[in-house]
């Protein structure tokens, strides 16, 4: 029998800044889904890709002084780019569509004209609200305060001749679909996008732009590019061949079992995409799911913003399994949830270390110390069972339709929390068998401590099958330290207790999950981000000119002197402080201190000519005289100040006046 398909898809990213952790959050839940769609024995097709057009795109190009297309290909390609990011991550997507991708844009040629074409797409005058940012148009009453609804930066006025897409023609269908079919979830999106935008009536959407060029043009009206969300929701069809000869798979996987996106962008998918899929013929997606944000301080991440954390500090510092495990444990998919290191390094001594790591490396240690590293025969059986034996072996048996069940209601922190529940009850199990009081007495008790031992290696086995859309390399590790094969790590294997041979071996491994030192992890990880900071910071920054003007007669008072540096050294008790002795052409020492002891060595000074203004009245300094101030030039690298003290050529006579 032909496996059962199932098609599920991310939304395709933006590539105008690096990808933070709420990116990932939703690519790493889309592939646990899809690992665990696959491990159950499904026909998966898993997509994820890039969203390249659109003004927001050109305008940052232009920024960084590079063609769109070089611009995008630097972010998606590029070192620490997105592909990396996934690569990285261990995201097992089956294809990556990228909207500049040839076929794409001719497939979007080929839908518009098709809608064009049946009348649902029409030439009228568009006359509203654009915000940049979000690539939107918005209608006078939808804006908040003034600004776009969705991420509340200003909107701009926008009037251009354009095509019109007749939304509100689909508006009843669309309700039905809404309202009486279980299309979007979680459920309390619906009532969202009913009471937002439907309920009001449904206005027909803009659907091309005269104003920019980086976009898919429309064939048959040469300055049109297409809107960038029609562009980019048909990602979800011509990445399977709709419209192109490039894939032939979508009479195979279409209609896509889920498409999962974050909350902003549910009324793209659950309202403009279905219309549509109507307007071209073609049938509806089965499920849209609206995931939460991962909140940072009780407010959305963003590059504007500045609080966007980098996953790849993460991963390199946790490694990439915990960081998959703590984004899909901790937040209730569907809801927002707040992020902090603390609570990721929580979730790891808590659930990794300590539950999980321990009942692995314990185990192992056990068989490893009183049977050499692999059990006698007869082990998985023991006449006299305790209470506590079957009620461990009875939840392990029982966890994978448990799990199973929350996985396919969306709930995958419900999945890991029955996961862990066995976990946790195995653990307590190993206190109440006390093996290491049974082997003080081997003969008499070595069958039943075999026994006890079997039953947790069991255990293991099911739970780590259970983790592997999570965990999958540490996983791999923990099948060969509990000495199950391939053949036993699949999802049959899961439901059947027993089915771990008895004899064997068990090889005592590296910690899967080290400990982490909860105070010494967060200081360097501040040190990370601030590091990250500042090579994200402009690499020269100079303060901005003055605007107010000065007279010249007022500018002729400054007497600036070319002076000589005779003796040089610090202040005592100052950081930084130099004190100079300078020859300025009038017979008599000058003493000027200056605060640039970071910069300069005093030996490196003497005999050097210097700019100084010597009309300054005289000021005191630590405790000592200053006549007049040393020139330097001051700008900043990378955020840190850098200063030069200005020299002039030697061949200046001491006390020549700079005019
Ligand atoms: N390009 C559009 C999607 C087009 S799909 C046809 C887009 N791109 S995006 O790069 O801005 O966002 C991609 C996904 O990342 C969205 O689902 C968005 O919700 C998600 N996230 C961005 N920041 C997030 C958090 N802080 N938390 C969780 N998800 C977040 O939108």
């Amino acid at each position: 029998m032909e496996n059962k398909k199932f098609y599920i898809t991310t939304p395709i990213y933006y590539p105008s800044d690096k990808l933070h952790i709420g990116h990932t959050y939703c690519t790493v839940a889309t592939d646990a889904i899809a690992r665990y769609k696959r491990l159950a024995g499904y026909d998966v097709m898993f997509l994820t890709g890039t969203d390249e057009h659109g003004q927001k795109i050109e305008q940052k190009a232009t920024e960084a002084g590079m063609t769109p297309q070089e611009f995008v290909d630097s972010i998606v390609e590029g070192k620490g780019g997105i592909l990396d990011l996934w690569k990285l991550m261990n995201i097992s997507n089956d294809r990556f569509i990228r909207t500049t991708d040839d076929y794409h844009v001719s497939a979007i040629q080929k839908i518009f004209k098709k809608m064009y074409d049946n009348g649902d797409i029409y030439k009228g005058a568009y006359k509203g609200k654009y915000c940049t940012p979000c690539e939107s148009f918005w209608t006078e009453s939808q804006l908040k305060d003034g600004c776009c609804p969705d991420c509340g930066r200003p909107v701009i006025d926008a009037e251009e001749e354009a095509y019109f897409f007749k939304l509100s023609k689909y508006a009843d269908k669309i309700r039905d679909l809404l309202e009486n079919t279980d299309f979007l979830q979680p459920r309390s999106r619906v009532n969202e996008m009913v009471k937002n935008f439907i309920d009001p009536g449904l206005e027909d959407l803009c659907v091309s732009r005269t104003s920019f060029s980086w976009g898919v043009p429309v064939d048959f009206d040469p300055g049109h590019v297409v809107y960038v969300w029609v562009d980019a929701l048909s990602n979800y069809i011509t990445a399977l061949g709709y419209d192109n000869d490039k894939y032939d798979d979508y009479k195979h996987y279409w209609p896509c079992e889920y498409h999962i996106v974050g909350k902003e962008i549910v009324r793209f998918h659950s309202i403009i995409w279905p219309a549509m899929l109507m307007s071209l013929g073609e049938p509806v997606p089965q499920h849209v799911f609206g995931h939460g944000w991962l909140l940072l301080d009780g407010g959305k991440m963003s590059k504007s913003k500045g609080n966007v954390v980098d996953p790849y500090i993460l991963a390199e510092k946790f490694g990439v399994d915990a960081l998959r495990f703590f984004l899909m444990r901790t937040f209730p998919f569907g809801s927002d949830g707040n992020f902090s290191n603390e609570r990721l390094i929580q979730t790891i001594n808590t659930d990794l270390a300590n539950d999980l790591g321990n009942l692995v490396s314990r185990t192992t240690a056990m068989v490893g110390k009183y049977f050499g590293g692999a059990l006698p025969e007869g082990c998985k059986t023991y006449d006299a069972p305790e209470s506590y034996d079957t009620e461990l072996i009875s939840m392990a048996s029982g966890l994978r339709a448990a799990y199973e069940a929350k996985m396919e209601a969306m709930a995958p922190h419900e999945a890991l929390a029955e996961v862990f529940h066995v976990i946790q009850r195995a653990n307590k199990y190993i206190d109440e068998s006390t093996p290491w009081t049974l082997a003080k007495d081997m003969e008499a008790n070595g069958k039943r401590l075999a026994h006890v031992l079997y039953n947790l290696l069991e255990t293991a086995r099911i739970c780590g099958i259970l983790l592997i859309p999570f965990m999958p390399e540490s996983m791999e590790k923990l099948f060969v330290q509990i000495g199950a094969g391939a053949d036993i790590q699949d999802w049959a294997a899961a439901a059947v207790w027993g089915a771990l041979s008895e004899t064997a071996t068990v090889v005592k491994g590296e910690n899967l999950f080290p400990r982490i030192d909860m105070d010494k992890a967060l200081e360097e990880l501040e040190a990370a981000a601030e590091a990250a900071k500042k090579a994200a910071l402009p690499a020269i920054e100079t303060e901005p000119q003055l605007e107010e003007k000065v007279d010249f007669e007022t500018f002729c008072k400054n007497d600036f002197r070319a002076v000589k540096v005779k003796a040089c050294s610090n202040v005592k008790k100052s950081e930084k402080l130099l004190k100079f002795t300078l020859d300025d052409g009038t017979g008599t020492d000058r003493q000027i201190l200056s605060g640039i002891a970071k910069w300069y060595k005093p030996e490196d000074l003497v005999g050097k000519t210097l700019v100084a203004i010597v009309n300054l009245p005289p000021r005191k300094m630590m405790g000592q005289e200053s006549n007049g101030m040393l020139i330097s030039a001051v700008h900043k690298e990378k955020g840190e100040e850098v200063l030069n003290l200005i020299m002039v050529d030697d061949s200046i006579p001491a006390g020549a006046k700079l005019c």
